[in-house]
């Protein structure tokens, strides 16, 4: 039996952080082992939201491909590639572009939730509009089969199904496939002011920071507020920090800190060094990797267009079938 094909992307917007590794990469990194992978680095789509202002998506690019291959995405198993390498993903997208109703693009919530929060940037653009229209031509230029996202991503997945079906009912075929979104059982990780770790909140803790950055966030993150002082108990399930310790700690030690910190036995500064004790140690080998890879930027160009030439072969089969399926092959 064929093994199911697995396809997932990142926008090229930014260094990547604890919560892209637990939330995404370790998991992506799992499905090497019983899927076949396409990762790619989503470089057009940064452009959705930075179509002013470009100058950092090339280096974005490169500090993505870096993280991913320090932490273990690896292109002897997997594809890992580069969206604007395979102009196939922009002609699939003009040709969806053609079917998507747009009230269907309108009613997207990504799409309003951004629109009343960016507020210092014109986003009355198509391509901005059409953001979930270009992924939908990433999927289903490769068949996948299942598209590990996070529930942030489960209404542009919804559209995919959507437009895929509607491309299959107008042109009467079975050309595209519908894809299954699998979301990974993980805890949402905290950032250093409670809120959802992310790089536009300036909060987060990334793969790439020095040992001492990573003490001084941690040291200064938000812990449970009713612990003012050292003497108020508290409770870890209200704590900014725990859900750093329940990936990073053991069970036993983890036992402790809920009793320590439910009883005040022990101080917030106290967690925080059990803490930065194991999640040091875990990050070491990440960050070596990716100090040895920042030294070879030749050979990290060299597996991005490697991968983006197999990846092509996929899609360029893939939008045979679609123009034969229009009538404009
Ligand atoms: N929109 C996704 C995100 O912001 C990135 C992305 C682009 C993607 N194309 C994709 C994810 C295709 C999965 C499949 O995270
Ligand atoms: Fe959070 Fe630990 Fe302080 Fe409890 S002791 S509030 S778990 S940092």
């Amino acid at each position: 039996m064929r093994k199911k094909r697995v396809l997932s992307g990142m926008q090229a917007s930014g260094k990547l952080h604890l919560g892209n590794l637990v939330g995404a990469l370790e998991n992506w990194k799992a499905m090497q082992e019983e899927y076949e992978c396409f990762y790619f680095i989503a470089d057009w789509h940064a452009l959705s939201t930075n179509y002013e202002d470009t100058g950092e998506i090339a280096s974005n690019r490169f500090e993505i491909a870096v993280d991913w291959l320090a932490t273990g995405i690896d292109p002897e198993k997997s594809i890992i590639f580069v969206q604007s390498q395979i102009p196939e993903h922009a002609v699939l997208h003009l040709f969806l572009s053609m079917i998507v109703p747009v009230p269907w693009l309108e009613r997207n919530p990504t799409y309003k939730e951004k629109m009343d929060n960016i507020k210092n940037k014109d986003l009355a653009t198509y391509g901005f509009l059409g953001y979930p229209v270009l992924q939908a031509a990433d999927i289903a230029l490769y068949k996948a089969d299942l598209v590990p996202v996070g529930m942030d991503q489960l209404p542009h997945l919804e559209l995919t199904r959507e437009l895929v079906r509607r491309f299959n009912n107008i042109y009467k075929c079975k050309v595209l496939k519908e894809p299954d979104a699998k979301i990974a059982q993980v805890s949402k990780l905290k950032g250093t002011d409670g809120r959802k770790m992310s790089k536009s909140y300036n909060n987060a803790i990334f793969l790439g920071d020095e040992r001492k950055t990573i003490e001084k966030k941690i040291k200064g993150m938000l812990t449970d507020t009713k612990r003012a002082r050292r003497d108020d108990p508290g409770e870890p399930d209200d704590c900014n920090l725990f859900p750093l310790h329940t990936i990073y700690t053991s069970s036993e030690e983890r036992e402790e800190i809920c009793k320590g910190c439910r009883s005040a036995g022990i101080g917030c500064g106290d967690c925080k060094a059990t803490l930065l004790k194991n999640l040091l140690p875990a990050l070491e080998p990440i960050q070596e990797k990716r100090r040895e890879l920042l030294e070879q930027p030749k050979k990290i160009e060299e597996i991005l267009s490697a991968g983006s030439k197999k990846a092509q072969k996929v899609a360029a089969a893939t939008l045979d079938e679609v123009k034969t399926a229009m009538k404009i092959a």
